[in-house]
């Protein structure tokens, strides 16, 4: 009996944890963005947050003309303060993205720790933000960065969570075979702009989380004015239902969700599309072995 209720609460322990985003300003000063990402990582752990989200880029300013100047191996400075922070909280980090470079290329990387400080997975941003309107507009992530090749889950005793970077988040076939493959949480690191982000950021993560019944977490970084790339920022976490659950403002600021897989279960019952596919009619699939 005494056995029973243990376990019972245990399990249901594990059914609901906290996720904090950071929603970090992000300055041109390298160690300073680090020292402020460890204060607040230890900040979220501190509130109960579990599982714990950085922006994308949160080491060094968005844009092609930083990325060369601010890129580093993996491991290197920036993700040995994660790994320490990781283990030193007893959290799993997303640790944002940093630019990464592997010989003579660079990567746009999202590295994911345990609680013990080890590398988890490495999520190397796969869609390439590419634009170029005549006289409007033009910018090539693709003229200074490489693509990554493989899509990046990670377990936790929670649930299975499924990462993307950024304009990842655009495409909805990768946040459905992640949620074929088990995911309940799907995060993406990004930093929408000035246009896009009153347009779709919040748009795009309800839309991800209602398709797959998840949930969605985005963590951008703070707004700042006086940036040569002005980020929308507005963090956020969207339940299954497609409910904003929490949303950051403009500014340096943490904020969080409990995320709650008895609700996600609720809600794939209410409304049960993941069992009424016509598979027999349509199929989205990975052609990424394992
Ligand atoms: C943001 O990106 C969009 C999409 O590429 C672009 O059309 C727009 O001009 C950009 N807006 C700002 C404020 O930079």
């Amino acid at each position: 009996m005494f056995t029973c209720a243990f376990y019972c609460i245990i399990l249901l322990d594990e059914l609901k944890f906290s996720l904090a985003v950071v929603q970090l300003r992000v300055s041109k000063i390298k160690a300073d963005n680090l020292g402020r990402a460890q204060k607040l990582v230890k900040e979220a752990a501190g509130q109960g947050a579990k599982v714990v989200v950085l922006p994308e880029c949160f080491n060094s300013p968005y844009g092609t003309g930083f990325f060369a100047e601010y890129a580093e191996k993996i491991p290197g400075e920036s993700t040995r303060v994660l790994s320490e922070a990781a283990r030193d909280c007893g959290v799993y980090l997303v640790g944002g993205s940093i630019p990464e470079k592997d010989g003579e290329k660079l990567y746009n990387t999202c590295s994911v720790f345990g609680p013990d400080g080890k590398l988890l997975v490495k999520h190397r941003k796969i869609h390439l933000f590419d634009i170029d309107v005549p006289g409007k507009i033009r910018f090539q992530e693709s003229e200074t960065l490489s693509p990554g090749n493989r899509l990046s889950m990670f377990e936790t005793p929670f649930c299975k969570v499924g990462v993307g970077i950024c304009y990842d988040i655009r495409f909805a076939e990768l946040a459905h075979i992640y949620a074929k493959k088990g995911c309940q949480l799907l995060v993406y690191p990004g930093a929408f702009n000035m246009t896009t982000g009153p347009a779709h950021w919040e748009l795009l993560q309800r839309g991800r989380a209602v398709d797959n019944q998840v949930y969605v977490a985005t963590a951008s970084p703070a707004r700042d004015e006086s940036a040569s790339y002005v980020a929308w920022g507005h963090s956020s976490v969207v339940n299954p239902w497609g409910e904003v659950i929490v949303k950051a403002g403009p500014e340096e600021s943490v904020v969080y969700a409990d995320i709650d897989l008895q609700y996600l279960a609720d809600v794939r019952q209410q409304i049960p599309i993941t069992t009424q596919r016509r598979n027999d009619l349509y199929s989205v699939n990975s052609v990424q072995e394992g």
